[in-house]
């Protein structure tokens, strides 16, 4: 990756940081246990996340000329769908975990019922803050249904819920590719759809063929170096247990595959998503880099 774009990703995360704070409720001010609430969904948010989504919505949206006052809302919106993901995720109903992003889990640090309600509420918030992006109206709704989707049964919730029944289990590559792509793959494929729907230009047929391929790779991609790590990483450089998907008898990539044939397959997906970024010239750049951190990332 250039230093290019690593300027560039540095400045969108900054920016992003205050965008994300902007858009959540103050925990000063709101009495007791609202105050308390506002708190655990700044603290779920605002903590540390590497914010590929919003670097996504960015990326997709330069094609089309997306304006950054539409495009801030839209990644903000993604991000918080995302943050709500991991607080459900984490709790003991779910992976159980007890560290995230290098701090307590939001139930660790606020009981399970206040993250429970944090998570409903990020996502809540999400779709106020994705409802009031601007741009056009008939954009608006297309986002709308596209992130409703990516978090619901056929997208997010649906993986999630296919991967608490699978502990224990052996899955077959079918199955396993299935559920990641749902689990995970989802919201990233909303993220770059969102950002080429937040533009001045709308995306023709063969632009969003293109970009849903790319997205497609790399989404499982993510979930493929994500177990990776896992296995390969420390708890501290992750800022999440490390070793964690093996001690709950997890089925990940690694578990079926091994490490070694884990990394060729996310390097075959990293291929497959920068092929599928032919139809674009240099203004795709950022996307072809992003492919390249997903895969390369060490947390
Ligand atoms: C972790 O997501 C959960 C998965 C979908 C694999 P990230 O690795 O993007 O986590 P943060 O947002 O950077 O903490
Ligand atoms: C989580 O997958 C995917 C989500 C939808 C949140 P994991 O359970 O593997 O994510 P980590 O490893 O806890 O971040
Ligand atoms: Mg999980
Ligand atoms: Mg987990
Ligand atoms: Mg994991």
């Amino acid at each position: 990756m250039s230093d290019r774009f690593n300027q560039w990703a540095q400045a969108i995360q900054l920016d992003i940081e205050k965008a994300l704070s902007h858009y959540l409720p103050e925990e000063a001010g709101s009495p007791g246990q609202l105050g308390l609430l506002n708190q655990a969904m700044r603290y779920a948010v605002l903590n540390g996340g590497k914010r590929i989504r919003p670097l996504l919505v960015f990326a997709a949206g330069r094609l089309f000329d997306a304006p950054d006052t539409v495009l801030m809302p839209v990644a903000c919106a993604v991000e918080m769908v995302h943050a709500y993901s991991l607080v459900h995720d984490d709790m003991p109903c779910m992976d159980n975990d007890v560290l995230r992003r290098g701090k307590p889990t939001v139930h660790v640090q606020f009981g399970e019922a206040m993250a429970l309600l944090a998570g409903d509420a990020l996502q809540a918030q999400a779709f106020a803050v994705l409802a009031n992006a601007g741009g056009d109206a008939s954009r608006n709704v297309a986002r709308t249904r596209i992130l409703a989707e990516a978090a619901g049964p056929a997208g997010m919730c649906g993986g999630q819920a296919i991967d608490l029944a699978s502990i224990g289990t052996t899955l077959s590559y079918d199955e396993l590719e299935q559920m990641d792509r749902l689990k995970t793959g989802a919201i990233l494929k909303a993220a770059v759809l969102l950002g080429a729907l937040s533009g001045r230009q709308s995306p023709d047929n063969r632009a969003l063929e293109a970009l849903e391929a790319y997205a497609r790779a790399l989404g499982l991609a993510y979930q493929v170096v994500d177990d990776i790590l896992d296995v390969t990483e420390d708890t501290e450089r992750l800022g999440k247990t490390a070793g964690k998907d093996a001690r709950d008898d997890k089925p990940t990539y690694v578990s079926l595959l091994g490490l070694q044939e884990s990394r060729q397959l996310a390097e075959t997906l990293c291929r497959q998503a920068h092929d599928a970024l032919g139809p674009f010239s240099a203004e795709a750049q950022r996307l072809h880099d992003i492919a390249d951190l997903v895969v390369y990332r060490k947390k």
